[in-house]
């Protein structure tokens, strides 16, 4: 029988926790700011700055998403993501949905974002460095849908990251495993 305790840690690599603090924070600030420019006036310069900044974070926030995505799977493949087997099935399974929708969340949230904007026919410039181009002639109801679609989905992302939290919180103070050190 093999007893050498084991000398690597049960836990994510650097990359993937660089990508999920930094993608929290990067996340943070694009919900921080679209709350933000309800404080300023309707055609103010300061609510305008406030989307503008939502907006561009935004769209650096589904370019990080793909390499995120990507590094997932590789690391999937390799099977070099922390080792589970301890865990009761049902966590395995409702970890795994709950990962599931936030990658889908994070490609649907800017993409909606960017249809409710350029289908009304505005482009999206991303910090001066390249700009979304509007969508055909531009359809005020398409686009007040999709703007529906895109706050109806940023509430339930933002449920969702409540219910992470939480889970993490339960998982270390609570159960008291690795779960939240795998992140750490
Ligand atoms: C992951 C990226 C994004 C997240 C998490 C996010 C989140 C949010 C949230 C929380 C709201 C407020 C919802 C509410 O009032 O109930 C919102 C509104 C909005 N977002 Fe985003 N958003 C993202 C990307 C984008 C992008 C890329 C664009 C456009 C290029 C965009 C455009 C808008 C617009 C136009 C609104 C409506 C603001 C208003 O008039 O009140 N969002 N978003
Ligand atoms: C914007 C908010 C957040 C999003 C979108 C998010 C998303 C994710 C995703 C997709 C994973 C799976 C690993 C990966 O593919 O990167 C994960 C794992 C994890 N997250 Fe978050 N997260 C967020 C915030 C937080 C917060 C605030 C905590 C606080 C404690 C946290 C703790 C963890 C832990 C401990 C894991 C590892 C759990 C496991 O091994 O199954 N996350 N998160």
């Amino acid at each position: 029988m093999n007893s050498t305790p084991r000398t690597t840690p049960n836990r994510y690599d650097p990359l993937t926790r660089l990508l999920h603090w930094g993608m929290f924070f990067l996340l943070l600030a694009v919900c921080a700011l679209v709350e933000l420019h309800e404080i300023f006036p309707k055609g103010s310069s300061g609510r305008t700055a406030m989307m503008a900044l939502h907006m561009s974070l935004g769209v650096i926030a589904l370019i990080m998403v793909l390499p995120r995505l990507g590094w997932r799977v590789v690391q999937a493949l390799r099977g070099a993501l922390p080792d589970e087997s301890a865990m009761p099935g049902w966590q395995r399974l409702a970890s795994k949905a709950m990962y599931l929708a936030f990658y889908l969340l994070l490609l649907a949230l800017p993409v909606s974002g960017y249809l409710g904007v350029a289908l009304d026919a505005r482009s999206v410039d991303v910090f001066g460095l390249f700009t979304l181009p509007p969508i055909g002639a531009g359809d005020h109801n398409l686009a007040h849908d999709l703007k529906e679609v895109h706050e109806t989905l940023a509430n339930v992302f933002i449920a969702l990251v409540g219910l992470h939290f939480a889970a993490a919180l339960w998982h270390h103070f609570g159960l008291r495993d690795d779960v939240l050190l795998r992140m750490k």
